[in-house]
């Protein structure tokens, strides 16, 4: 008789399943680069606005077609980057923490978000604190990853753990392409169902305390590729069994598939000339 060799291999045998989510996004109406606030921004660039539509139009649509519900907010003109959804703020459970964005071009954005979430039910505390949502924290089992370094400060981190009572792990970002923690972590499964809580990370974009501490904290966790990670293919949406992804990351798709996962790969190139991708573009309401 043999070994089932699956068994000694951790998260390979874990079954993997889907739980139905709720989305906020915001139409690309206003969407375009005409400032530079990270490195993949060049004005000279331009965006092909009706492109950016139909690629949105098509990660909504995706979302759709696997059961889940999507909320809109209505975009503000003057703010170009308020599709990106998930800067808006961090929802857990009827509880929000707001938003407050770190450069004046998308100030005015943290309150409607703040407004839209007030308006739908949820309790939110105003943030007195720098940060950017759902780019810098990430909902995982009971705790909040919390990224630092460009965008998000550290006494935001503190602030969120009270405003959510929810304790936060930080982790130091050091690498400019990938200034915000969405863009290096993804959340594959957040540990609230069958599973145990995994995630993708690109090691390179974290300070070496901060591997040290994703290497303690997740063990088994799938080593992002720098190729991958700048197909920015951990920018990711996870609802436990499928995962939407950038379609160039093509190794990224092949090691979730390998753990059980769906990869569902979209094209969300007119995003990524913002430095944006999937889940920029998807605020998640957390249970
Ligand atoms: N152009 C936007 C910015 O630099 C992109 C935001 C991307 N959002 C995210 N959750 N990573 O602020």
């Amino acid at each position: 008789m043999t070994v089932l060799d699956a068994r000694t291999v951790p998260h390979v045998d874990t079954p993997r399943i889907a739980r139905t989510r709720h989305y906020l996004m915001c139409a690309p109406s206003y969407f375009e680069v005409v400032y530079a606030i990270n490195p993949w921004m060049d004005v000279t660039n331009p965006v092909d606005v009706g492109l950016a539509r139909q690629q949105w139009e098509a990660l909504r649509d995706t979302y759709l077609g696997l059961g889940h519900r999507v909320d809109l907010i209505e975009p503000l003109p003057g703010q170009p980057d308020m599709v990106f959804a998930a800067n808006g703020g961090l929802v857990i459970g009827g509880r929000a923490y707001g938003a407050r964005f770190r450069f004046p071009e998308r100030a005015a954005e943290g309150g409607a978000y703040a407004t839209w979430l007030t308006d739908h039910g949820y309790r939110v505390t105003e943030p007195s604190r720098t940060n950017e949502g759902e780019g810098d924290f990430l909902a995982l089992g009971s705790m909040i990853l919390a990224g630092t370094g460009f965008r998000t400060s550290l006494e935001a981190h503190i602030e969120a753990a009270e405003a959510l009572d929810r304790p936060v792990v930080s982790l130091e970002l050091v690498d400019p392409r990938f200034y915000h923690l969405d863009v290096a972590i993804a959340v594959l499964d957040d540990g609230n169902g069958a599973g145990p809580a995994d995630i993708a990370y690109f090691p390179g974009a974290f300070s070496r305390h901060s591997q040290r501490t994703l290497r303690d904290l997740f063990p088994d966790a799938i080593r992002c590729s720098e190729d991958d990670a700048r197909a920015l293919g951990l920018n990711a949406v996870s609802d436990g069994q499928h995962v939407v992804l950038p379609a160039a990351a093509t190794s990224l798709a092949a090691s979730l598939r390998d753990r059980g996962y769906t990869p569902v790969p979209v094209e969300l190139g007119e995003f990524m000339k913002s430095g944006g991708s999937v889940k920029c573009c998807t605020m998640e309401m957390h249970r």
